[in-house]
This record gives C-alpha cells, structure tokens and sequence, in this order.
C-alpha cells in the first residue's frame, strides 16, 4: 500500500489536490493496464508527479465523464500515445482542469469546505447537461415524440444513478412550458411514473380546465387533494374550478 501513502501525501500538498480531491483510492491501486513512467507533455499537472497519482488523477477525469482512456488520449494501433495532443478532447480536458483549479483556488476557499471536481458537474457524463436541458434540446430538434421517446431511453440507461433528475418534478415543469395537448400528454406520462404526484394531478387539472375540459379538471383536481389533503395549491384551485373560475394560482 505504499502508493497509497503518497498519493495522500500529494493530496494534502500539492496545489493540484484540488483537482481530485476526493478520488478513490481503490481505482488508484487498480492499474489499468499499461501507464507509462516518465511523462513528455505534462502542461497542468507537476511533471515530477508520481506515475501511481497521475494515474489516479486520469483515472477520476474518466470516472467523472464516463469515458475511457481514448475519448482524449490518441490511439495508434494497439498503442495509446498519451502524450499527443492530436486529440480535441484533451484539449478541452485541458481548459477544464485550468478552469475546476480556478474555481476551487478562488472561490472556494473556505476552510475544510467542499471542492468542485470533474464529476460534480459531469456526473459520470461527457457533456453535463440536465434531463431537462436534454429533453428541451430533444423537443426542438426532434419533436414530443422523440423527446417521450428520449425520456424513455434515458430512464432506462441512468435511472439510480447521479447523471439525471428522474423525479416528479422534471416533466411537470416541463409540461408548463408546452401547448396544451403536449403538456396534457407530458403529464400523463409523469403520473405513470409517479400516480401519487399531487402536484401532477394538480398540474393536469389546471390543463384540462384551460383545454375546456371542466369535468376532468376537476376530477384531477380532486384526485390530488385525495392524495394530499394538505396541498394547499391543489385545495384553492379545486375551490377555483368549482367556482368556475379557472384563473391560476400559483400558491
Ligand atoms: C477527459 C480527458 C482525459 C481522459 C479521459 C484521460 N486523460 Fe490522460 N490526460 C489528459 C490531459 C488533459 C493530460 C495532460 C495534462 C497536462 O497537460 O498537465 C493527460 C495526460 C496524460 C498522461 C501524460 C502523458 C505525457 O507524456 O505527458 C498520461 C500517461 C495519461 N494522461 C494517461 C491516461 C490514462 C491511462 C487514462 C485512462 C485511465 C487517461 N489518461 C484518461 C486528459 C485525459
Ligand atoms: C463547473 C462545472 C464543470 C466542471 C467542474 C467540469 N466541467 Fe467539463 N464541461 C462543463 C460544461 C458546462 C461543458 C459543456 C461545454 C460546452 O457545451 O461548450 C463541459 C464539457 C467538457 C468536455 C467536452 C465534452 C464533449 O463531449 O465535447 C470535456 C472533455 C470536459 N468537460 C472535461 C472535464 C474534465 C476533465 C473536468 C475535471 C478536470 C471537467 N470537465 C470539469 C462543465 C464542467
């Protein structure tokens, strides 16, 4: 476990402990095959760093992107040639490194607080968006059928994991921003995930009123309330249709 000590030991001195600063151990003793000794083209990182730490620190950047070696190192034939930057990924990799060293050396500076690293924006990701960015995205370009379908996929594929909100939330606030009949479709859709959402419900009701379906507004309306007799949002605008008046509020 030698390594492990000095790979601490860089941890707590070196500036760049930032960088990784909570990486696991475990992955720094896994060797992942072949890792060179000496290092040719190191612009960011100490070029007197210890081949087990640097490995480490590559190691991280992967897990943080999901990715493997190659998606920034070149390879060539049955070889990778590490120190190449023919690579446009590693340039970028490059700038975001500078850039997670700024922030955690500038602004995060309070003593013992938390640091920024590859992941906490990456979150096992190459391109950090949200699930709502995503599907926003997936609606413009491809439609509501493509962005069910994407919802669908990415359920599938990260559910459980950190990558992407699959709460209630997402498609309900999603389903504000649509037409009508989009929007009455998007919710549908949260309340098979999710037949206990009140809010849903409430959301639903507040659709079909304003599509003029008063009936089953108020059937939602009252569906949510069933489920949490404390919402008050769902109880004044259940009040509201009842009375006819199917303005909104927000409460
Ligand atoms: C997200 C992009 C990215 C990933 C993934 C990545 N690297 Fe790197 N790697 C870099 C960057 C950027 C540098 C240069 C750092 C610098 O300039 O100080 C580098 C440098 C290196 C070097 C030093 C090369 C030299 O001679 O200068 C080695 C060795 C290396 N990486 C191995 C790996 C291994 C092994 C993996 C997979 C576990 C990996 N890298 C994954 C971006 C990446
Ligand atoms: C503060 C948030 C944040 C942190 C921390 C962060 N990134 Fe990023 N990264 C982004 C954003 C946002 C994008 C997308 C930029 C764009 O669309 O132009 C991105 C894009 C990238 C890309 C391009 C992906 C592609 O498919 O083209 C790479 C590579 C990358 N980041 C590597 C890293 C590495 C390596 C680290 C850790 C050293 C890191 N990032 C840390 C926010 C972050």
């Amino acid at each position: 476990m030698y390594h492990l000590k000095r790979l601490r030991a860089f941890l707590t001195s070196a500036c760049l402990a930032t960088l990784v600063s909570s990486l696991s151990l475990a992955e720094a003793v896994d060797a992942q095959g072949w890792f060179p000794e000496e290092f040719k083209n190191l612009t960011i990182v100490p070029t007197d760093i210890a081949p087990d730490t640097l490995q480490a620190m590559m190691n991280s950047m992967a897990d943080g992107l999901g990715v493997r070696c190659t998606f920034c190192h070149v390879r060539e034939g049955r070889r990778t040639d590490f120190a190449s930057d023919e690579n446009k990924h590693k340039k970028i990799a490059r700038d975001m490194m500078r850039m997670t060293q700024k922030i955690n050396d500038e602004f995060l500076t309070r003593p013992g607080g938390l640091k920024v690293e590859c992941i906490t924006c990456h979150r096992g990701m190459k391109e950090p968006y949200t699930l709502a960015q995503v599907l926003s995205k997936t609606l413009a370009k491809e439609g509501l059928d493509a962005m069910m379908a994407k919802y669908g996929e990415l359920r599938e594929e990260y559910y459980g994991r950190a990558a992407y909100d699959f709460g209630e939330q997402t498609l309900m606030l999603m389903a504000t921003d649509l037409e009508i009949e989009a929007g009455l479709r998007v919710l549908r859709k949260n309340l098979e995930y999710y037949p206990e959402s009140a809010d849903t419900h409430v959301q639903l009701g507040n659709l079909l009123l304003q599509s003029g379906d008063r009936e089953g507004g108020i059937a939602a309306l009252e569906e949510a309330v069933k489920l949490d007799p404390r919402n008050r949002w769902a109880r004044g605008q259940l009040r509201r249709a009842r009375e006819g008046d199917t303005t909104q509020d927000e409460e």
